[in-house]
């Protein structure tokens, strides 16, 4: 499948645009390509309460499942308000595991890098059902 890697980072700037940030400043937007071909974006929400925040990411999956998409995330663009690529940080990167797979192509400044090469020996669902006690 082509990536638009241009379009998806605009996606992830407009929506960088209209986060909710009045404590760090920092705004966050991602957006994600479907594997049925459809782009949808998110921002992260922060809170009074600050441990309650909502990651950019957060928001994607969210919208990933809310959107009905048929299959998984393919490519994600993470960018900072400056329109720039930002990584996603360690829950994020476990989160976007689940949707989409180690082989989720995520945008860094370098070029697309499998989520595999940025969370290596991954806790995943198998690993859960391998070691789960039977109940
Ligand atoms: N943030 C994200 O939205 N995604 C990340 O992967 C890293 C951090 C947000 C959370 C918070 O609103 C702000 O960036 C500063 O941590």
């Amino acid at each position: 499948m082509t990536i638009d890697w241009a379009a998806l980072r605009a996606a992830a700037g407009s929506a960088a645009r209209r986060a909710y940030v009045p404590y760090s400043g920092l705004r966050v937007g991602a957006a994600g390509l479907t594997a049925d071909r459809q782009v949808i974006a998110a921002c992260n929400v922060e809170n009074a309460s600050y441990g309650l925040t909502l990651c950019a990411e957060c928001g994607l999956v969210s919208t990933l499942h809310a959107s009905g998409a048929t299959g998984p995330l393919v490519a994600v663009a993470i960018v900072a308000g400056d329109g720039m690529p930002l990584l996603p940080c360690g829950r994020c990167r476990q989160l976007l595991l689940e949707a989409g797979g180690g082989g989720l192509l995520v945008d860094t400044a370098e070029g697309p890098v499998e989520l595999d090469a940025l969370l290596p020996a991954a806790f995943t669902g198998a690993e859960l059902r391998a070691r789960r006690e039977s109940r």
